[in-house]
């Protein structure tokens, strides 16, 4: 390969991989639901997100209560998880519109 295909390569890969990073800033609830059973469903069945009087009443407060709870179980959650745990959690349960 030639010096210029060389180069004609590298930044065909590098527009792939910024392709492949913005992608996965989308939520996946699928991924979520995964972190949710293996490190919340300790202790609370799905029954604690029906209650009457449940505690989140928009999508900004289903992230603080899961922001909360990853820290206190200390699982250093990324931002892009805790998001694609409350998208699983808002397509499953609480379906808040925003
Ligand atoms: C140590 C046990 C425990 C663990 C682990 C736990 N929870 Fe909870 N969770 C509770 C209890 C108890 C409540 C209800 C008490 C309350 O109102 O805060 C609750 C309530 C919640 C609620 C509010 C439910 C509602 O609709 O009112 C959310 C959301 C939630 N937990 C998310 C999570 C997530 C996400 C994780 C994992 C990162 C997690 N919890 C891990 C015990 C736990």
């Amino acid at each position: 390969m030639t010096m210029t295909g060389l180069l004609k390569h590298a930044a065909i890969a590098a527009s792939f991989t910024a392709a492949c990073c913005a992608h996965a800033q989308v939520p996946d609830a699928a991924r979520g639901q995964a972190l949710y059973e293996n490190h919340c469903q300790v202790c609370h069945t799905s029954k604690v997100h029906a209650r009457v009087n449940r505690l989140p009443v928009s999508r900004a407060e289903i992230r603080d209560i899961v922001e909360k709870w990853q820290a206190q179980q200390k699982l250093a959650w990324r931002d892009s998880e805790v998001d694609d745990v409350v998208a699983y959690l808002n397509q499953t349960i609480y379906r808040f519109q925003r």
